[in-house]
């Protein structure tokens, strides 16, 4: 019986990625390398290193916004539009508490910029499209394109401020559900102290280097998926499943690709049965270290996406494991063959910073 349970949740999953889950062209990256943190403004520098052009930001701005009308814009993209294309500079756009109900798009031709929210419970961006709704042009928008808030430049950063897709919660089995809240598809974000509030599909770890701390994730069913390359250090992930959740789906499809989830130092909580990791793509790289599960995990706690032929033990081509991991939870997750206990070797790359090329553009104070 719960095979079959199982099996009708796994074949659901399956159907709905294909329906649902068909990746947007990804977005171009740049080489910048520049360590944010330490940029203050007066600094230009141009040098060439591994044939990239060496260019970081040249000053720095604040732009407020404010709903009451206090500030430079009352709407946040307003502000992101006040913004020149091709962006050279540090921007900080400093947000007020308040409800900002609009959908935010920050394109690729604007990096540098920073959404700073007055705290994760009082700052929030929300909308509520999901992947049934339909778009302009008529036709349905799918996962991708429901995002509240949706990134394609380079060097975004955000603290304190939530974001949310208030859309209802999908009856399980129900397609057309994914809402998703934050869709991140630039190179080198970082994200302290925010707050991601969804149900299906919260967050979108689309493409990327990309490093949370101390942030908040809450949804149902694979309410981090895409396939980022990310640190995830100190985060809460919460989930709000009615009848079986899950967490991550990473969808690295081929073997050299260098994209992954690695969960460091996170709690996890909420309402079960609970899948941690999922194989959205057959190559799927997923690790939890160091990481307290409460007693929601799902019995074997992972889930090969039907990919039965990548966890076969000698061929295998999914990388998912746990290492140091406690809390009731965490025995749940014992004893599947193809995401064990690692040994430090293998966990190694999964638990510093060097998983995301940090040293580069993270700031020793900030991971
Ligand atoms: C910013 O850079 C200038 C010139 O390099 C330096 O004098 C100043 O101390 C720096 N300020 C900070 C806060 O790093
Ligand atoms: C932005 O930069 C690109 C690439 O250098 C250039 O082709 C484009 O004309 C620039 N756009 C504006 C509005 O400056
Ligand atoms: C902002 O976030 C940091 C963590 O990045 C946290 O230490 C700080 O307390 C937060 N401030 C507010 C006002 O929420
Ligand atoms: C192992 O998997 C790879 C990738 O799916 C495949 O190309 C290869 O033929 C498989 N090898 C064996 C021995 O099954
Ligand atoms: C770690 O585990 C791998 C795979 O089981 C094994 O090949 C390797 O020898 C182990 N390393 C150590 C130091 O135990």
């Amino acid at each position: 019986m719960a095979a079959l349970n199982s099996f009708l949740v796994s074949f659901f999953f399956f159907i709905f990625s294909l329906l649902f889950h068909a990746s947007l062209p990804v977005t171009s990256f740049h080489s910048y390398r520049s360590l944010l943190s330490s940029m203050n403004g007066t600094a230009s520098t141009s040098s060439t290193k591994h044939h990239h052009k060496w260019v970081g930001p040249i000053g720095h701005r604040v732009i407020t916004v404010n709903v009451d009308g206090s500030g430079d814009f009352r709407a946040v993209q307003a502000a992101v539009d006040s913004v020149p294309i091709n962006n050279t500079e540090n921007v900080v756009i400093q947000i007020s508490a308040g409800n900002y109900i609009e959908k935010v798009v920050v394109p690729v031709t604007k990096p540098y910029i920073t959404f700073e929210g007055a705290g994760r419970d009082v700052t929030v961006i929300e909308w509520h499209d999901r992947a049934s709704d339909r778009g302009p042009n008529g036709q349905q928008l799918r996962t991708y394109r429901t995002a509240s808030v949706s990134v394609f430049a380079n060097y975004f950063s955000a603290r304190n401020i939530s974001f949310k897709n208030t859309a209802p919660a999908p009856m399980p089995g129900k397609e057309g559900g994914q809402a998703v809240a934050f869709r991140i598809s630039g190179d080198k974000a970082y994200f302290a102290g925010c707050g991601f509030y969804g149900a299906q599909d919260t967050l979108c770890d689309d493409t990327g280097r990309h490093y949370f701390k101390e942030c908040r994730i809450e949804g149902s069913i694979d309410f981090i998926f895409g396939n980022g390359r990310s640190m995830y250090k100190d985060c809460e992930l919460h989930s709000i499943a009615t009848r079986f959740g899950s967490i991550a789906a990473q969808f690295r499809k081929k073997e050299d690709e260098k994209t992954g989830f690695a969960f460091v130092r996170c709690r996890v909580t909420g309402t079960g049965p609970l899948y941690v990791g999922r194989a959205m793509g057959k190559y799927a790289r997923i690790v939890y270290s160091y990481t307290y599960f409460d007693d929601v995990v799902a019995h074997g706690g992972w889930d090969d996406w039907d990919h039965t032929n990548n966890i076969n033990n000698n061929n295998r081509t999914v990388f998912m494991g746990v290492y140091k991991c406690w809390g009731p939870g965490a025995e749940t997750l014992k004893g599947v063959s193809w995401a064990p206990e690692l040994n430090f070797t293998l966990a190694h790359p999964f638990l510093v910073k060097s998983f995301v090329n940090g040293r580069h553009w993270i700031a020793p104070s900030d991971s």
